[in-house]
This record gives structure tokens, sequence and C-alpha cells, in this order.
């Protein structure tokens, strides 16, 4: 049926018509680069616009809804696209803070009511999820991703898809999903947003491309390319990524839209001379639409006339977004999503609340504690709140929240204390110091600071990160704790009273002397909307950290790149002695991280049992199991993340020290033990081969199953031919 519908409209449609609906605008002037038409309304209008983004309430997008529908030739609806990222009303944890509750029941549901949210307020599809894995902190964006694990970040693509699709897109409560940013945008040199990506094929597959495979896999509606080149390529001229590995190799059956204007960036990146060959190169790659470069509106008819571009591969285009129009049910009721009474039920419902809440408190990390600092103890009378981040409700939600009110809504740490504070507690606040670069060197607040701290019982130190530090255009060449909060915390040190860190940031800081001299360190990311509340939760005890890092957190910015799944070198540093020369080292920093991937702490502890395997070799297709016992061993019920990370002894080409294979976030009862089992097989073991082949290879392998990936229960177990 939908078939023979979409055919039968192409059949009735001019060629500018059908260029029209390769045509993204956005509706306003925020944007994140240059707006290249201020003349939406009119495009809309004339048939030239066949989705509009930036535009959402059910009021807004019935109104541009109307120019479509009533006043163009073939009346086909509008999609409206927006960066419904971390919750699009009630804003849930920045994403990489999602990632780090490893609890994917967690992160779908956030989705899902993100799409709730927005689908009651006009909007069709999401510019979400980002599937990029990032293993640079410099990259502001890395805080948009789920981290730098493979395994990790195809897990959550997955579940984050599922949310905001739902099993049947026909439901006007489902929205369309985006694989962005395709592809390798995380690797960008030295972490300069927008720079060169130069990596190997070999990498490409291996680490970038698989958490796109599984958006594709979870049926991911839409592709959006990324701004940068791979291998010399722009992404959004490279039929390779495009058409031969999306569209060939893995059956993607949606459309591709470009990232803002980066076809009209293939002329600086010096790909196109001009933006009419920069057109050209888009479509016959593959790209279906352009996102607010009118590139192909001013451009494309033209290059059809000089046979530039097939009819063809428009109506290709053409196709792959009405079906996706047709999936909506815009074409039985474009208005179908703009609902004033339901936009009115939906939004900030108390339950989303609540949700927001409760996944902000899984996402949380707790890096130290010292002799059980926290949770706060009951002598804890006074409590004071000190830094820039302890009473701002913009940072709270952080960056990429376009809907989210940044002003009146977010709870604070001081608000989110307060509430929670049990009678005859006293909660107090001041600033003491700022977090802008040109704070530095400024002791502004200090003394009011140190004042409060001398009559308080315990500091909780809310610093980190402005929340416009990561995201979009927001790389930094330092990782250390910006403006003058690291003097701050020096001089709080001096006053003797325990000091909790609060840390608030979209990447892994440089907090070396926080964690040699503060008593306790808890990552709160950028919790979102109810973030001071799940603060509370956590600090008071109601609540038992369980999050665990989905990035490593390097010592200092040299050491970056620094991920889990490292190559062992020809001279690893357990070959040679502490200080040995000629072994690969830094001459000042040890090669670990500050923080390993997968690590967190909690307030109960677990042990491990040995690892048993229930074969000591496998054959292709054949499983094997992996079982191990965890127990609680604390004083508190809490849930640990339990990770079983494998290493390919030999290959045919050299491989990572360790990979993650699988995990488990299990709740225990103080006292409770529970036997976990795993199921691997050779698949699980597969990557690119010497020969470019996807596969595994006979041979030895390493097993850990443990509470992080530098630590866990070891054993090996052999792959037969
Ligand atoms: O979705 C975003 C993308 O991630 C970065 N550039 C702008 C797009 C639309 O707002």
């Amino acid at each position: 049926k939908m078939d023979r519908f979409v055919a039968n409209l192409m059949a009735k449609m001019t060629l500018d018509e059908k260029i029209g609906q390769l045509t993204l605008l956005t509706s306003n002037w925020e944007s994140t680069g240059p707006t290249m038409r201020d003349s939406y309304k009119e495009d809309i209008r004339k048939g030239r616009v066949g989705a509009i983004f930036n535009a959402y309430t059910a009021k807004y997008t019935t109104e541009l809804q109307r120019l479509a529908v009533e006043e163009t030739r073939l009346k086909i609806p509008l999609l409206f696209g927006y960066d419904v990222i971390h919750g699009h009303r009630t804003i849930f944890p920045i994403s990489l803070g999602e990632a780090a509750s490893w609890d994917l029941q967690a992160i779908e549901k956030a989705a899902r009511i993100s799409a709730l949210e927005a689908s009651a307020e006009g909007i069709h599809w999401t510019f979400a999820p980002m599937v990029d894995i990032a293993r640079d902190p410099r990259w502001g964006r890395i805080s948009e991703g789920s981290g730098e694990d493979v395994y990790l970040g195809s897990l959550i693509a997955k579940a984050r898809v599922r949310g905001y699709q739902g099993s049947d897109l026909s439901r006007p409560d489902t929205i369309l999903a985006t694989a962005k940013h395709f592809a390798a945008y995380g690797a960008a040199q030295a972490g300069r947003d927008y720079h060169t990506v130069d990596i190997s094929e070999r990498t490409l597959r291996d680490v970038y491309l698989p958490p796109f495979k599984a958006a594709v896999d979870a049926g991911a509606a839409t592709f959006m390319t990324s701004f940068n080149e791979v291998d010399g390529v722009p992404a959004s001229g490279s039929r390779y990524l495009l058409t031969d590995v999306l569209r060939h190799k893995w059956g993607f059956k949606g459309f591709v839209v470009t990232d803002y204007t980066s076809i009209n960036e293939m002329v600086p990146h010096g790909y196109s001379a001009d933006l009419k060959q920069a057109g050209e190169q888009a479509i016959n790659a593959g790209v279906d639409m352009d996102m607010q470069g009118a590139v192909y509106m001013e451009n494309l008819a033209k290059s059809v006339a000089d046979g530039k571009v097939d009819v063809a591969r428009i109506d290709a285009a053409v196709k792959a977004i009405l079906e996706m129009k047709y999936r909506l049910g815009l074409f039985d009721d474009p208005y179908r999503y703009a609902d004033e009474a339901r936009e009115k039920a939906t939004l900030y419902k108390p339950e989303f609340l609540e949700a927001a809440r409760d996944v902000a408190r899984r996402s949380m990390v707790l890096l130290k504690n010292k002799d059980n600092t926290l949770p706060l103890a009951a002598s804890a009378k006074s409590i004071a709140v000190i830094g820039p981040l302890g009473n701002s409700k913009e940072d709270m939600i952080g960056s990429w929240a376009a809907g989210g009110d940044r002003r009146t809504r977010p709870v604070t740490v001081l608000e989110g204390l307060q509430a929670r504070a049990p009678k005859g507690v006293s909660v107090a606040y001041t600033k003491g110091a700022g977090y802008n670069f040109d704070d530095a060197g400024k002791a502004e607040g200090f003394a009011e600071a140190l004042a409060l701290a001398e009559k308080s019982d315990v500091i909780i130190a809310a610093m980190g990160e402005h929340w416009n530090m990561t995201g979009e255009a927001a790389s930094r060449t330092s990782l250390d704790l910006p403006g003058n909060q690291q003097a701050l915390l020096e001089e709080l040190k001096k006053v003797g009273k325990p000091i909790v860190l609060v840390l608030m940031s979209g990447r892994p800081n440089s907090i070396g002397w926080a964690e040699e001299n503060v008593d306790a360190i808890l990552h709160a990311w950028y919790p979102g909307t109810q973030g001071g509340h799940a603060i509370a939760d956590v600090l008071f005890g109601d609540y038992n950290p369980s999050g665990k890092l989905p990035v490593t957190f390097p010592r200092n910015v040299g050491q970056v790149p620094i991920h889990y799944d490292m190559k062992n070198t020809g001279r690893p540093i357990e070959l040679g002695a502490p200080g040995a020369k000629y072994v690969s080292r830094y001459l000042n920093t040890p090669n670990s991280p500050l923080y390993p991937f997968g690590y967190g702490l909690s307030y109960t502890s677990f042990t491990y049992s040995p690892v048993t395997l229930s074969k000591a070799s496998i054959r292709p297709g054949e499983p094997l199991t992996a079982t191990v016992t965890v127990t609680n061993s604390g004083k508190r019920d809490g849930e640990e993340v339990v990770q079983l990370y494998v290493r390919d002894l030999v290959g045919s080409v050299t491989r990572p020290v360790k990979e993650l294979k699988g995990f488990q976030k299990v709740m225990l009862r103080k006292g409770e033990k529970r036997t976990l089992r795993f199921t691997l097989t050779d698949a699980d073991l597969a990557f690119t081969r010497q020969d470019m082949s996807w596969g595994s290879e006979p041979g030895k392998y390493k097993l850990w199953i443990g509470p992080s990936s530098a630590e866990g229960s070891e054993t090996e177990f052999e792959l037969t031919q």
C-alpha cells in the first residue's frame, strides 16, 4: 500500500517539488552555524522545503504544517525535526552520564519519555542518538555520546533507537531516530571539533562503525552525516560510507540527512570547486536530505539538466523521505503530532520528573570515598555548599538540552540538599570561585567560602565546567578544573573539614589533586532537570551509587588518547622495571589512567569468586559459558555492574589488551550472593582480520570478569578451528 501511494504521488511531482522534499531548513535563528535562508515560510508555501527543524510546540508546528498542506500544490506534509538529545522538556542527564548508568532499561526509558514529550509538541524526528565513539576528552562532543567503548556504545545505540521509535512508527507518540554523525566524527585530530579524521580502515571498521551498524539493526529510520573528512573525503561526499557500507553492506532503508551546511562545507574542505559540484557529490554519494545548506534547492535542477545527476538518484532519495512521512501517518493526518491537549497533559508529567531523577542518580559515579565520608553522617549538622555549580540552574541540564528550560525548572545542588536535609541540619551556600577561563588567578569570594567552611561540618564542593564548555564547538586543550576552582579547593583543604567534590562536567577531567586530597568525589555529569534532588539522594544515601565510567579518566591531557582497549606494543611497561628506559612509557606520568573505564564505587562492597568456564576450548558456533558468583559483602543493598572482558592473545593483526564483551547490572541485598552466567561464541570475538575480512581467529584467549576494566578474576580458553 505504501509503495503504491508513494509511487502515485511521485508520478505527480515536478523535479522542483522533488528537490523540495530533499531540503531541510531551520525555522529560526537559534542555530549552530550560518543560517542560509530566513525565508523559510515562503519556501514552505512554494513547496521548496520538505522538512523543518527547530520548530516545536503544537501551535507553531500546526501553523507551519498548514502552509504545506493548504498552500502547496501537492499538499505534502512537512516533517519536523529537532535535537531531542537527552530529554525534550524534562531533561535527563547528558548522554555520557546516562551511559555511565550502564542501565539499558533506564536509557531506553529516558529516550521513550523524550519521544512522548517531543511528539506531543509536533516533533516527528529527533537528531539522536549520537553514537560516535569518543576517546578524546578534549573534544567537547564527548558529552553527547556513550563514551569510548564499542560494545557498550552499540547496546546503548540500540536502546535509544528503541526508546525513540518504539515498535510502531505509526503511533503518534513515537519519533524517528537519527544515528549520527556518520562517521568517525569522534576521531577529530587533537580533539578539535570539525577537525580532520585520519584513521586506518581497520580502526574505522572495528571501533567507529559498529555502533552505527547496531543502530541500523535496531531499525534507525535516519542517519546524519558528519562534518569531518575520513581518509581525505568529507563524510557528506563519501560514497563509500553512505552507499557501499550503509546501504549495500548494512541494508539501510531509511534516509540520510547531512549535518548543518555540511554539503556547503565541502568547498572549504577543498573537495568541491563550488556549491553546485558539492551538491552533485553529495547526492551521488548517497545524501538524501540537505540540512540548511540550500545547496540542493539552488543547484540540483541544473545538475540534472547538465547530466551530472541522474533523476533516478533523486527519486530514490525522495522515495525514502516520503516513505518515512507515510510511516508516521502524516498523509492520513498531518497534524496528528500537534495536539495542544496532549501537549498540555504530557509535558513535565510527575512520572517523567521522577524518571529523570532516577536516571540521574543511576548515572552518578562515586570515584572516591575515603573512610566512608559518604553517605553524609548524621553528625553532619551544618553543610557548606561551595562552588560555581552549587546553585546554578543553567548548568544542571548541560549542553544540547535544546527544548529544556535552563532558567526556572532545574533543581540545583543547594535546592536538592535543602529539600532533603533532615530537620536541624543547615545547608548554606556561597559561590567562592568562578569556572570561566578568565577567573583563573582571581581570589574574589575565597574569604567568604573559607569562612563558611570554618563553621560547617562538611564541605560539598560543587565544581566542574560551565555547561557551554562541552557540546558542539567546545573543545579544550586542558582537562583541568577551569577558572580558580582548583585554587579554592586547595584553600578549602587547609580548613581541615571533610570535602566532598561533586563534579559536574561533560568530559573526563584531570582531577589528580582532588583524588589525592579530598575525601570523596562524586561525578554527577550534568544531571538534568531533577539533578539537585538526585545528588541529594546519593549524598544522603537514599540511593546507593551504581554508575561506572563509560570513558577513561586520564591523569593529565598529555596521556590523551587513552582508553582501556589499547594495544600492548612491542615494549610494554610490564617488561621493564619501574623507571626503566626503552619501554613504552612516559618519563613523568604513569601509563595508567587516573580512573579506568568501567570503574565506580558503591557504599557497599562486592566480592567476586574465581571465574569458571563451561569448557576449556570451543569450536566456531559453539557457546562458552563463563560463570562467576558475586557477593554483596558490605553493609548496604546495592547494584553492581559485573563486566566481562577478553583478550585475543595472538592475531593476524595485533589485538587490544582487553575488550568488553558482556556486562550485567545486578541488584544485591546486603549479604546476598548471585551466580551470573555469560555466554560467548566466536561471533563475539570477531574483528577485521589482516585480509580485511570480518571474523574470529583460532587461538588462545584470556577472559576476566570483574568490577572494572582494571580488575577481575582471570581465566583462559581456546578457540579451535
Ligand atoms: O543535530 C545537530 C548536529 O549534531 C550538529 N549540528 C547541528 C545539528 C542540528 O541542530
